[in-house]
Formats: C-alpha cells, structure tokens, sequence
C-alpha cells in the first residue's frame, strides 16, 4: 500500500506528523507533497525539524496569491505527483485549500481521499475554510472525524455512517508527545527567553490571523484598542506573516508593537508554543488549532471570532467565543484573571478530542479498507438496488448491528427523545427513534 499526504499550511504539518510517523512506523510506503502555500521558515520548514519528520518528497511552491490563483496551481502541481506515483489513498487535513486541491484532484483520478479532521462545520459560507472542507468531504471515501458532533454533522448532511471513524483529533497526539520534550528543552527562540517568561504573571498568548479579522480594518481595530487596554496583562503575540501586513496596512502595527505590555514576535516552533501556551493565565485567538490545544493543555481559551467549528469546546466550558468585540474581550478576560472559580471551571472543561491516538485509529482504519479492497474505485457494475428511507420507534431491545442485519437496513440517524446519537454498532436502541433506508 501507498500513502500519500498532500499538506500546505503550519497547522497541517503539526496535525498530520503523528499520522507521518504511525504510517513510517508501520513500515507503510508513502510520499508527503507540500503545496508551498506556507513558505517562511517559521511557519513550515521548522514545523518539520521540532516534530521530527522527514522534510517533503515534493514541494510544489505556490506561494501565496488568491484562492482561484493558488488553488489551480495546486491542482495541477498535484495532478502531476499523482499521477506518478499512484498511491492507494490520498490524505488531506482540516480545511486549507490544500485540502481543496488535492481532494478535487485524487476524486478525477478515482484514487480513494481520506479526509483527517473531517466533519466540522462553522456553518459560515463567507470562510474560505468552510467551502474546502465542505467540497473535501463530497471527495472522500474515509472520514476521520475528531468527535461524535461533528459525526452528526455528516449524517445530516446524508453521509453514510459506515464510513465515518471516529478518532478524536491527532494535535492531542502532537500536543502530548511533545509537550514533555519541550520543557526539557526550554525555549529555543530567543526572544521568548529573553523575556524571561517565567518570572512574568499574567500571560495572556495571542494568536489572530482570519481573514475575517484581519483583513476587515474595523474588526482589528476592535481588538487592537481591547488589547490597548489589557496593559495589567502581559500579551505575547507570535505575529501571523498575513497579521503583520494588515496591522502594517490599517497603520496599527507600530502603535501596539510600542506598548510594553505587548511583545510581538515571529512565529515560533512548536515546542517554544507549547510551552508558551501551558503557561498562559489564558489563550485569545482566531485559530482552529488552539481552540482544541488551549482545552488539550488545560488552558482557558477565548476566541475572536462570531462561530466556532470547535463548538465542543464550548459546551465542553473551556471556550468563550467573544468575537471581535471589544467590551466582551475585556470583560471575560478579567472574569478569567479575577474570578478563580470561574477560571478553574475553564481549565477543568473535559478535552473532546481524544486520548491522544487518533494517529493510530486512523492508520489502522487505512489498513482495514485496504486489505477489504475498499480503496479500491471503480465504476459499479451490479445494477442499483433501490431502498426507501424510513423512519420508525424501537421497541425491542436489540443494537444497531443487529438491526440493520435483521431489516438489510442502514442506520443513518438515532434521536433518544432528547438529542440526535451516532449509531455505533454496539449500541442498544431501544425506545429511540431511528432513521434508515431499507433496501428492498
Ligand atoms: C491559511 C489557510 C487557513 C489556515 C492558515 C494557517 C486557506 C484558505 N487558508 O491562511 O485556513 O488557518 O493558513 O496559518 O488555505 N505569508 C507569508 N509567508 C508565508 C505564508 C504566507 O508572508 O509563509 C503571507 C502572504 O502575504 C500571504 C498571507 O500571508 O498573502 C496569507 O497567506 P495564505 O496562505 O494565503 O493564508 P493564511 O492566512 O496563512
Ligand atoms: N503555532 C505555533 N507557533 C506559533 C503560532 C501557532 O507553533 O507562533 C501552532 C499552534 O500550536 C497550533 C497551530 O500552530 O497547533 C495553529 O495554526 P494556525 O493558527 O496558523 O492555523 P489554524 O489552526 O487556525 O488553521
């Protein structure tokens, strides 16, 4: 079997390098093609250097441009790799337009696409971010889904369940594999150590880099004058290379980089963030990934944004979504800082995202379909059956397994009087209301 990982961006280095390592522990061939979407130093080659895994077989240098531009370069960058290499399965991760272009481009050629982090939804069409992954999962064969919610998501939107693996998300693997690693090394940037972070209280870390946010002068000047009057906080700020000419642009960029209670800094490695994060009295930030790391690490998050694809994080209690609003940032900061039972209530919100061996699942899932030759596309050749979709109460004790082999049925939904469930095989359903299609 081939393996091949197509990435582009920071975040899908972090959150596919367990996945690299599982499949290079196992022996498995597979090849990594990086769009080039990223390009500095510090926000792709030293992502590859603090998680340990080999540099790229391929590059394909995009560079950045707009979407139309830099996703149809991709696509034929990829087209060609693939093309080449004919691997068994194609995998993409989250929602970068890396994921976009090689989900498109793996379906043209009918080699299977496994999506890693599939099924989230902000349910914003504005973000660039929701279109890929919506356009990655009508691509897929395997979805790799870090919660149940966002399971359900997929059963409303018609997937079948029997493609839908659970696994939690592989940045808890990341996080905990590396985190030890990285406060035995202390901090290797030397701005962070020259800061002397240990001694400092009150570390708010800030990350922001959307779009939405960034681009939008009235949005970032919310934040900003919020920032402005944080000054009994000290704020780190790894600045995204987008963030930095926005806040250039708006004319924002010198007014906060002179504040002594901001320190703006490159983007840092992996282990200096992690260890940066596990410090912090708490986390304001527009990204996905440090949603799921700040619960991850115990971390009180806030999120500058109106809508999460994390909501677990939210009603998990360790997320407040304040979007850009100023009044709303200042005040749950302070409510965070001064209230400590409110605070530990954050810290304690139970991590959604797993034990840590998502990579694992995940590579064994691959393995499972590959030796069921259900990597295998080609073009059906039994006449269709036809089903009908039904819905109805059980009344009997019996599991979704059971039913299903009993009526040739397929379970799609299963509501238990109260909210929507995944149908696990092992489950027992008595007394719930269930949706299926019976096939004739
Ligand atoms: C991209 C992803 C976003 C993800 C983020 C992770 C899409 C549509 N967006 O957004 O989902 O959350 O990565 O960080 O795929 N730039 C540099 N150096 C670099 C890379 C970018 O200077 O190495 C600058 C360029 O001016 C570029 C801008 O940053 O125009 C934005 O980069 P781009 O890759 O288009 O989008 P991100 O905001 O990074
Ligand atoms: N990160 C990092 N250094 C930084 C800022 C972020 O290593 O200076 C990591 C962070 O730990 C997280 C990931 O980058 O795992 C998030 O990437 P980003 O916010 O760029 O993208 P998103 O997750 O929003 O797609």
């Amino acid at each position: 079997m081939k393996i091949a990982t197509i990435l582009g961006t920071r975040p899908e280095i972090i959150k596919m390098a367990p996945i690299i390592d599982e499949i290079s522990k196992r022996s498995i061939s597979q090849i990594v093609l990086h769009t080039g979407q990223h390009y500095d130093k510090e926000m792709s080659d030293n992502f590859f250097r603090d998680l340990e895994i080999p540099t790229p077989d391929y590059n394909i240098n995009v560079g950045s441009g707009t979407h139309g531009k830099q996703t149809g370069l991709m696509m034929e960058g990829i087209e060609k790799v693939l093309l080449q290499e004919k691997p068994d399965i194609v995998l993409v991760q989250g929602d970068t337009n890396a994921v976009l272009a090689g989900a498109l481009v793996a379906a043209k050629l009918h080699i299977a696409v496994g999506h890693v982090e599939a099924g989230l939804r902000s349910f914003d069409l504005t973000m660039p971010e929701e279109i890929n992954r919506r356009a990655a999962d009508v691509c897929s064969q395997m979805y790799f889904i870090p919660t149940e919610e966002s399971a359900i998501n997929l059963l409303a939107e018609g997937y079948s369940r029997k493609n839908l693996i659970i696994t939690g998300n592989t940045v808890v693997d990341a996080c905990f594999r590396h985190l030890e690693i990285a406060k035995k090394k202390g901090f290797e940037e030397k701005a962070l150590a020259d800061l002397d972070i240990e001694n400092m209280d009150n570390i708010i870390t800030l990350t922001m880099h959307r779009a939405e946010n960034v681009d939008d002068e009235k949005r970032v000047t919310s934040i900003v004058e919020a920032l402005k009057e944080l000054d009994d906080m000290n704020i780190i700020f790894p600045i995204h290379p987008r963030t930095k000419n926005t806040l250039k642009n708006f004319g924002l960029f010198d007014e906060l980089n002179d504040l002594e209670h901001i320190h703006i800094i490159k983007p840092i490695g992996y282990l200096d963030f992690l260890q940066l994060t596990s410090l912090s009295s708490l986390i304001l930030t527009d990204s996905g990934g440090l949603q799921e790391e700040a619960i991850t690490l115990d971390v009180p998050a806030l999120t500058l944004r109106y809508n999460t694809e994390r909501p677990e994080t939210v009603t998990a209690g360790g997320n407040i979504l304040v979007g850009a609003d100023k009044k709303a940032i200042l005040e749950n900061v302070d409510k965070i800082i001064s209230d400590k039972e409110f605070c530990e209530k954050m810290k304690n919100a139970k991590n959604p995202y797993g034990d840590g061996d998502a990579a694992i699942k995940t590579v064994d899932a691959i393995e499972e379909y590959y030796n069921d030759g259900l990597l295998n596309i080609t073009a059906p050749e039994d006449i269709m059956t036809s089903f009908s979709r039904k819905m109805t109460q059980i009344e009997e004790d019996i599991t979704v397994s059971e039913f299903e082999k009993k009526e040739n049925a397929l379970i799609h939904m299963l509501f238990d009087g109260e909210r929507m469930i995944f149908p696990k095989d092992d489950l027992n359903i008595k007394g719930m209301m269930i949706s299926y299609d019976a096939r004739e």
